[in-house]
């Protein structure tokens, strides 16, 4: 991979005998491209060297052998200001983006890893709303982008289908539903029963104990008790595919919390024969006190297992299983003191890959400015959320471009990458808000907007009646908006590779909002279908790595790059 702040780098550090990494991480992007296209802030050097910045920079300036990376240096206030010698750097950059197309900036860092990330997992006989959209999104995305860097990944859903409150549900189905309602209804006439319960166990207390004993029942394998669990169970599945079908979301193993029930007991065993398991008021527990945390709860009083259980016995299984490199959980950061307790469990049991398993917290959606919320009932469903995107992106397509061809279809990409975009635009540990003015602003920050322009950089192309671009010549691309595209699009690589060490989808999308704006200046100030035909060809180059990238860039976020929009 060419990697131009590398190769500067290694200039300097043996100017300064430092190590090349040293140089490379302290490197950085002036405010203002008058000031160069890097720079070394020599203060970070002043304390090594024993000298004053200022003069570091000017020795830097004299000392530094000639290259043809770079085509000056110049000292100024104790910063190194490089400027690169622009036509060797747009060659090699353009070079490498069509030589591996829509390849460019993936790697092969992760060969012969696996990778578990734990994802989306709603809970069955509850709705799929827009707090478990965020989970199943950015868990995707993070995904493709462990699946570009060269790792293999198993993408699980542990779905939420085992615990008490299928002991609620089983209760409120007998008093008060009936099986024609709830073949007809599906999830609705579940979740209706669902919130019956909790308002009718406000007044009687009683009918907690009653479902409590259910769930008991499911876990000594009672055959009515299960038979219904698997109906509910399957009805869910069914509504959930058809969001992950839309979404385009899929899952290697769909082994919910229900797959561990005959495996945690060797595991509450193991917790026991360990001295980790202790009394309190009747439940068992690991009593974390001195890692200050409140104790992990393992058993009920009346013996059923719980949350976490299910999760060391899910992080066992799987470390026999897929032998991960880490396993990475997605869930909202309300769950974050879960995590950190069953983690710190698993650690103390001796499994020494406790440190490898990773929670990745986000922050709470709400749509419209208002909070979701599931016993109450009004939430809005995912189902719903994703169609009505659908619809009114296919209004809007048909106002600015009603000949289209296949609008339905490129209206789904464009409806749900827009809801999918919004998800991923900011740092996920930031709570959201979903509003339809802005997810599906063609000119905004969004996904429609890259989209949009990815779409344009396919119509140039289009037009250039697919000519062959082969060889171009690099010197014929000197302006500053050519010149700014092109150094846009060299972060691509490392941008693909924060957004997988901090596990934060929102850099690359970010990073395609900003190469989507330099397009669109380069595309309103030049012209490219231009009579001079190398000079055409040298901008059709750049389209054309545009793109590549662009395309890439939306792939890795689970959205899709229509060739029209
Ligand atoms: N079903 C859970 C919920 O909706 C999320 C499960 C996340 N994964 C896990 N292994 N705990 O909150």
């Amino acid at each position: 991979m060419f990697d131009i702040r590398r190769k500067i780098a290694g200039i300097l550090c043996d100017v300064v005998d430092l190590s090349v990494d040293d140089i490379y991480s302290m490197l950085e992007v002036p405010p203002d491209p008058k000031m160069g296209d890097l720079a070394l802030p020599c203060f970070k050097l002043s304390k090594i060297l024993k000298k004053s910045p200022v003069i570091i920079a000017s020795e830097l300036v004299e000392k530094t052998p000639k290259s043809e990376y770079f085509e000056k240096m110049q000292a100024v206030s104790g910063y190194l200001n490089i400027f690169l010698n622009r036509k060797f750097f747009i060659r090699e950059v353009l070079n490498e983006v069509l030589d591996r197309k829509e390849l460019y900036g993936s790697s092969d860092i992760g060969k012969g890893k696996n990778i578990v990330i734990d994802y989306s997992a709603p809970n069955i006989a509850k709705p799929f709303h827009i707090g478990h959209l965020r989970s199943t999104v950015i868990g995707n995305s993070l995904y493709k982008i462990f699946e570009f860097m060269g790792y293999n990944c198993i993408g699980v859903n542990h779905l939420g289908d085992w615990g008490t409150q299928f002991g609620k549900l089983i209760v409120a189905y007998k008093k008060w539903g009936d099986r024609e309602t709830v073949e007809k209804e599906k999830i609705s006439e579940l979740m209706r029963l669902y919130v019956k319960f909790h308002e009718e166990a406000e007044k009687d207390p009683s009918l907690e104990d009653e479902a409590r004993a259910w769930f008991t029942k499911m876990e000594k394998g009672d055959n009515e008790a299960l038979e219904l669990w698997r109906w509910f169970r399957e009805l869910s599945l069914a509504e959930f595919s058809k969001v992950y079908d839309m979404l385009g979301v899929t899952f290697d193993s769909f082994a919910g919390e229900s797959f561990y029930e005959d495996k945690m007991q060797a595991v509450i065993k193991d917790l026991e024969s360990k001295g980790l398991l202790e009394e309190s008021q009747g439940a068992m527990i690991v009593n974390l006190e001195k890692y200050d945390m409140p104790p992990c709860l393992i058993l009920k009083k009346d013996g059923s297992t719980l949350y976490a259980t299910r999760d060391i016995t899910a992080a066992i299984y799987r470390k026999n299983t897929y032998n991960f490199d880490k396993c990475i959980y997605v869930t909202a950061s309300a769950q974050c003191l879960h995590f950190k307790q069953w983690f710190k469990v698993t650690g103390l049991m001796g499994y020494e890959w406790a440190k490898d398993l990773v929670h990745v917290p986000f922050g709470l959606v709400s749509i419209e400015g208002e909070k979701l919320a599931t016993r109450k009932g009004n939430v809005v469903l995912l189902e719903d959320l994703l169609n009505k995107a659908v619809s009114k992106t296919l209004e809007i397509m048909e106002e600015k471009n009603p000949d289209l061809p296949d609008k339905e279809r490129i209206a789904k990409e464009v409806g749900i990458g827009a809801v999918v975009f919004n998800d991923l635009s900011n740092n996920r540990i930031k709570d959201i808000s979903f509003s339809w003015s802005e997810a599906l602003n063609f000119d905004g920050e969004t996904g429609p907007y890259v989209q949009y322009t990815h779409a344009r950089t396919c119509s140039v192309l289009h037009k250039a009646c697919c000519e062959i671009i082969g060889s171009f010549d690099e010197s014929l691309i000197s302006n500053d908006d050519e010149y700014q595209l092109v150094k846009t699009l060299s972060l691509f690589p490392e941008k693909v590779k924060l957004a997988m060490e901090e596990y934060e989808p929102s850099i690359i999308s970010r990073y395609l909002i900003d190469l989507a704006q330099d397009f669109n200046r380069f595309y309103h100030n030049q012209s490219i279908l231009v009579d001079d035909k190398s000079l055409r060809n040298a901008r059709l180059a750049l389209v054309q790595a545009v793109k590549y990238t662009l395309s890439a860039g939306l792939k890795l976020i689970g959205l899709s790059a229509p060739e029209r929009v």
